[in-house]
């Protein structure tokens, strides 16, 4: 694999990406919040806090990661040829297991989460934030 060179370029996005989610924290703030289910707005607290709004957008912008604009129950294909359904355990196992469900074409730069760092009750939360963000669902 392009190690070093690979290595360089996710730290210059995260650099990027950081900044950029300053941007979304404060849009979110001066738009103020759609109408969330008490879970789902933990969700978008929990996505600014613990990271995952600078590489996922809610706008359908591409940041580091696939936006979470209209995901939800898409089709998604995986770099080992699998094709899942973007439901509440593809989330979980993204988080878990990143490399082992990585969507074709995009860099592996999702980071594990591991119970410490999200619990299964936030992974709820999360996915309700996530599905809300899908309005047709
Ligand atoms: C450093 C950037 C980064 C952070 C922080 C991050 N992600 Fe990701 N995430 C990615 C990238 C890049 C992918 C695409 C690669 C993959 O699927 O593993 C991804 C993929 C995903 C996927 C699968 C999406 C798809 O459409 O294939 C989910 C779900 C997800 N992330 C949720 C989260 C959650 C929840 C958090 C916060 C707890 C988070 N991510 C934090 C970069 C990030």
């Amino acid at each position: 694999m392009n190690n070093g060179r690979g290595r360089r370029l996710v730290a210059g996005i995260g650099a990027v990406a950081l900044s950029a989610a300053a941007g979304v924290v404060s849009s979110c703030s001066d738009e103020g919040s759609p109408r969330l289910s008490g879970a789902a707005e933990r969700g978008r607290l929990l996505a600014a806090e613990r990271g995952c709004a600078a590489c996922h957008s809610t706008d359908g912008s591409t940041l580091v990661g696939p936006t979470w604009k209209g995901i939800w129950g898409e089709n998604v294909v995986l770099s080992d040829g699998r094709s899942v359904t973007f439901d509440a355990d593809y989330v979980r196992e993204s988080l878990r297991a990143p490399n082992a469900a990585r969507r074709k074409g995009v860099m592996a730069a999702m980071p594990a989460f591991d119970t410490q760092r999200v619990s299964d009750a936030e992974i709820a939360d999360l996915v309700a934030y996530i599905k809300a963000l899908s309005p047709s669902t």
